[in-house]
């Protein structure tokens, strides 16, 4: 599985830094470190909606450093 966040100058700004370092401590914390691959993404288009995050191409719009933990578990732990 691969996570890329967006670190573009408008996700930049919303906290694309944060939610880059939340993804790697659920990484680690939940010990995917051989399932996930985290990368950072020039801008992904949809920047009036960012933080912009894809995982395997599918788009998770509107990701805030609040927010990225549940959308982890709702999107990546449950489908496990
Ligand atoms: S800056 Fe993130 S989608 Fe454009």
């Amino acid at each position: 599985m691969e996570i890329r966040v967006c670190i573009g100058s408008s996700c930049h700004l919303r906290g694309s830094y944060e939610v880059i370092e939340k993804l790697k401590k659920l990484v680690a914390d939940n010990a995917l470190e051989g399932k996930v691959n985290l990368a950072a993404s020039f801008c992904l288009g949809k920047c009036g909606t960012g933080v912009t995050v894809t995982c395997d191409g599918e788009f998770w719009e509107g990701v805030t450093p609040e927010t990225v933990e549940a959308i982890f578990a709702e999107k990546v732990l449950h489908t496990k």
